[in-house]
């Protein structure tokens, strides 16, 4: 039986002459917590864009619970409320409230009455700890309070799948933690998570599976017991040896 909720399958994606993602293979499945790591420029946020189709493929496929979502006249609306996404720099609506970012997808894309997003979105602001600042404005809040917040508007619209890219690069460093913190109470509850980072620590400990790419290939790719401990290429040794020193 054919569990998946993503299949990527010989994914490839150019910007004019510039292959920057070629023949990407790999699957999600429930409850998989699948880390994306590798160098600067290696092609982790093209290929998140991809999945999210905020890129559109330039060859390949990618099945979502087996319907390909590259094929002409798929509504990319619907599929991004089952395949959220949270961003490095938040990406939060500035003239809203806590809670009125929280509220508006619910309502706009899903069609919920306002007082059935607020209660669902109240929900998910207490379960990062956001609740008491509903009335604020991002720009009032720290940078780890925004990006809760961020968490909490797209789990507000109960995906299946959550796309992270790199969620702490923009945050300082006591700021971190918190996040890191969410994500891992996250992954303990079973949600099904993508997540492009440079903590080492949190690609080792919390995911189950781990990519390592570079140069837009998917150079090594497991669980990261085995990718952290017993690296097979070179270049993941040298990658690890690189971050793990820090
Ligand atoms: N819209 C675009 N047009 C042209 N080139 C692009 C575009 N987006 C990305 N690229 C190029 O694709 C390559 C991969 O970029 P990408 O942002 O996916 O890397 P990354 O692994 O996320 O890097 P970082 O760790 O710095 O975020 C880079 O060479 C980048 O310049
Ligand atoms: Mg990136």
């Amino acid at each position: 039986m054919n569990d998946a909720i993503l299949e990527i399958q010989h994914l490839s994606k150019s910007f004019g002459s510039h292959q920057v993602l070629k023949d990407i293979d790999f699957t999600v499945r429930p409850g998989d917590v699948t880390s994306i790591i590798g160098a600067s420029g290696s092609g982790k946020s093209t290929l998140l864009r991809c999945v999210n189709l905020l890129e559109t493929p330039s060859a390949g496929d990618i099945l979502f619970h087996g319907e390909n979502i590259t094929a002409r006249g798929f509504n990319p609306c619907q599929y991004r409320s089952k395949v959220g996404m949270v961003f490095q720099s938040f990406n939060l609506f500035n003239n809203m409230t806590v809670l009125e970012n929280c509220m508006v997808g619910q309502v706009k894309v899903l069609k919920k009455s306002k007082a059935e997003a607020k209660e669902n979105a109240m929900k998910y602001l207490e379960q990062v700890g956001m609740a008491p600042y509903i009335n604020a404005r991002p720009r009032q809040i720290s940078g780890g309070q925004r990006q809760r917040v961020a968490i909490a508007r797209a789990l507000a619209m109960e995906p299946e799948v959550l796309l992270f890219d790199e969620p702490t690069s923009a945050l300082d460093p006591e700021m971190v933690g918190e996040v890191l913190s969410v994500m891992k109470d996250l992954a303990a509850q079973g949600m099904t998570m993508l997540v492009v980072t440079h903590e080492m620590a949190f690609a080792r400990d919390v995911s189950n599976h781990v990519v390592f790419m570079a140069d837009g290939v998917i150079c090594e790719q497991g669980d990261p017991k085995d990718v952290f401990t017993n690296p097979k290429q070179i270049r993941t040794r040298e990658f690890l040896a690189r971050f793990m020193g820090e």
